[in-house]
């Protein structure tokens, strides 16, 4: 039997693993009450005539709602994702260190680690990939964008009220109300398109290397085979 030196890392704060499950619940919330916003007809026989639909209780004002009151626990979760930020150095890991020698070797070898030309356990070990440091703050931006245009657009149906007044000038600069929805829409996609393949990365990960990767985000830790060349960016 082969005996390697494994080391445990702790990576992620209870903070982080909180915001990370409440982010998640959140955006699978608005994601299906959205698409129903966006085309009520989605749920087929489900669909209820105008007319008794209150009856039945699914109701367009009904999911609306439900999209606002998760639209405002998604905001609520990224401030405190930003506060949590400001005071601990292992939750800024999301950062790429471009300016670093090993952030770029680090993307060449992850590319052909997931086009499976380099096997797993080669080269260095990573406490974050050089592709999720990419990805990660585009997918917090995408975040962003999503309150931003979802707030313009909810300010819209009372005019002069605190969203209207803060965000208003989106639907300006956005081209008009028609292309907020639609930028709403298509990043709304884009998340879910990444949630996908995030997924699937990190079951990947977890079944070729067996190191913690699929609990990581409840437990805080991950074991690694070599010392990772960029631990010094958690301890
Ligand atoms: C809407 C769905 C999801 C979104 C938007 C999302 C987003 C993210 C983000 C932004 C990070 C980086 C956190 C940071 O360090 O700042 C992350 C890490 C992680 N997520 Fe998710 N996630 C989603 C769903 C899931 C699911 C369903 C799982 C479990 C299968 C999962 C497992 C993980 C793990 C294990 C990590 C740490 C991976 C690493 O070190 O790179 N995520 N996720
Ligand atoms: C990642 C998070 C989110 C996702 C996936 C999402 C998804 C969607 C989708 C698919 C639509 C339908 C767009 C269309 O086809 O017209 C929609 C509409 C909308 N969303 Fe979101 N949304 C998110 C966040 C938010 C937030 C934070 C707010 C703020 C309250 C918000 C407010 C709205 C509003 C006001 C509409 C239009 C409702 C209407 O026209 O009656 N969304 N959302």
């Amino acid at each position: 039997m082969r005996e390697i030196e494994a080391k445990k890392v702790y990576i992620f704060s209870p903070g982080l693993r909180i915001w990370h499950w409440v982010n998640f619940l959140t955006i699978i919330t608005l994601f299906i009450t959205g698409l129903y916003i966006g085309n009520p007809f989605f749920l087929g026989p489900v669909g209820v005539e105008a007319t008794y639909a209150y009856k039945e209780g699914i109701t367009m004002d009904f999911i609306r709602k439900i999209h606002f009151i998760a639209g405002y626990v998604l905001l609520a979760s990224f401030i405190f994702r930003v506060i949590i930020s400001l005071f601990n150095k292992r939750d800024r890991l999301l950062f790429p260190a471009i300016w670093r020698r090993d952030y770029w070797m680090g993307l060449k070898e992850i590319t052909l680690k997931y086009i499976f030309v380099m096997k797993e356990g080669e080269g260095q070990e990573y406490v974050r990939n050089a592709c999720a440091r990419t990805v990660y703050p585009l997918v917090y931006l995408a975040i962003f964008v999503m309150i931003a245009t979802g707030f313009a657009m909810y300010g819209m149906s009372s005019p002069g009220s605190f969203w209207s007044s803060l965000l208003g000038w989106i639907l300006g600069f956005l081209g008009g109300e028609f292309m907020v929805h639609m930028w709403h829409h298509w990043l709304a996609w884009l998340i879910i398109v990444f949630a996908v393949l995030h997924v699937y990365l990190v079951i990947r990960e977890e079944a070729l290397k067996k190191n913690g990767e699929l609990s990581s985000m409840f437990s805080g830790y991950k074991v690694f085979e070599k010392e990772p060349v960029d631990l010094k960016d958690v301890e």
